[in-house]
């Protein structure tokens, strides 16, 4: 079986590649990715030389690229993780994020059904749903939740996700999708909550919490993701979308704070700024469906997969180092500077 894997020099791309191309020896991945601000070949340095695993790089959008690729490679099953990912630079510049997710997916939709790919799984996010009241805990979202998006980021995916289900229903493409909550662990690129607050905590430095750091988020590690797309690519039913998430709720504060206790750095660090435009209150997911027909279960609690998180992001300080020193300081100064 040969599986492409766009967007797999990201951050849960990566940790996707690097999982299953040592679990599956008999498999063959190819990692298709254009290496934008987000994507990061160092992640995969440790199987670029496994015989069952090679790098492209080149970009979803490329119509006549693609089209290339798949007539030479003849993929069995195509992973979309290529994205666009980070809702506050949809905030900033919303055109790069549907000419990606949506365009971009409109063509990778086009190329399987061209080639006769027999599974395009598009990974997808619990940001479709919009957002849930912050005092209504019994509510969570469910498969039937109507999408009802807030951020430019939120509504390319939303729209990623029904041309998804399109191409299922005109032209039988076999498709799934996940809708996956907030994710965290190793290689995940600092300008995100957790990975950008050990990063500036570890250097003394002030942490911008938007608000008063009350919006919930719903914290999944990052291999407990790459596991349930494992397991719809091989066992899911098409035409299906599967959410995944562990129950994993905390605010954002409850996040900082943790993080400052596992580091032994003072509470004084925090500081809060300007919010976020929209700023989705909560997300909860329910997994129900993925645990019930699937079997899977979250090997990690928030609480193990933070510890074992905070420890990467402590023994590979150069892999984060590397790009906190470069044009990210820009991003940064930019991004912050509204934000008294
Ligand atoms: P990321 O930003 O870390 O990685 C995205 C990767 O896609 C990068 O390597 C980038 O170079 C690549 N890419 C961007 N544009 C491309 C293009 N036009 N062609 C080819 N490659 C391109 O994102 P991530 O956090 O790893 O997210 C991966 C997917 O999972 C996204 O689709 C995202 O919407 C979804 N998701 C993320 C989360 C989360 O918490 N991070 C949660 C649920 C779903
Ligand atoms: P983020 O990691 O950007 O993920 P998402 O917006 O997709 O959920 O943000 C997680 C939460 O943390 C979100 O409520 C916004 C908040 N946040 C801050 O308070 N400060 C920050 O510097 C960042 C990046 C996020």
């Amino acid at each position: 079986m040969k599986i492409l894997v766009t967007g797999g020099a990201g951050f849960i791309g990566g940790n996707y590649a690097l999982t299953m191309v040592k679990r599956y020896p008999e498999e063959e991945y190819v990692v298709l990715d254009a290496l934008t601000y987000a994507g990061n070949l160092e992640t995969l340095e440790s199987i670029m030389n496994e015989p069952n695993f090679k790098f492209i790089k080149g970009d979803i959008r490329d119509r006549a690229f693609i089209y290339d690729l798949f007539e030479k490679e003849k993929f069995d099953v195509v992973i979309n993780f290529a994205a666009e990912s980070h809702v506050d630079r949809s905030i900033e510049e919303p055109d790069i994020f549907v000419s990606t997710n949506v365009m971009g997916v409109q063509v990778l939709l086009d190329a399987c059904r061209k080639y006769n790919v027999s599974r395009f799984h598009q990974v997808s996010t619990d940001e479709v749903y919009g957002d849930l009241p912050l005092d209504r805990p019994d509510l969570l979202f469910t498969e039937e939740t109507p999408l009802h998006t807030s951020s430019p980021y939120s509504a390319s995916k939303a729209s990623a996700d029904l041309l998804t289900l399109a191409y299922y229903r005109t032209f039988q493409l076999p498709v799934t999708i996940s809708r996956c909550s907030n994710n965290y662990g190793p290689y995940h690129f600092p300008e995100k909550l957790i990975p950008l607050m050990i990063s500036r905590a570890l250097a003394n430095e002030s942490l911008p919490v938007y608000g008063e750091g009350a919006n919930v988020r719903d914290w999944l590690y990052v291999t407990d993701h790459c596991n349930a797309i494992d397991l719809i690519v091989k066992k899911g039913k098409v035409g299906e979308v599967y959410n995944i998430g562990g129950h994993n709720e905390k605010t954002n504060l409850e996040v900082v704070k943790t993080i400052l206790k596992e580091l032994d750095k003072p509470e004084s660090l925090i500081h809060f700024v300007k919010d976020r435009p929209g700023h989705d209150l909560r997300y909860a997911m329910d997994p129900t469906k993925i645990q019930n027909e699937l079997g899977w279960e979250p090997e990690y609690t928030f609480d193990t997969g933070i510890k074992k998180t905070i420890e990467w992001y402590l023994n590979n300080k150069d892999w984060w180092e590397h790009i906190i020193n470069g044009e990210y300081k820009d991003y940064y100064a930019k991004m912050y500077k509204e934000r008294p």
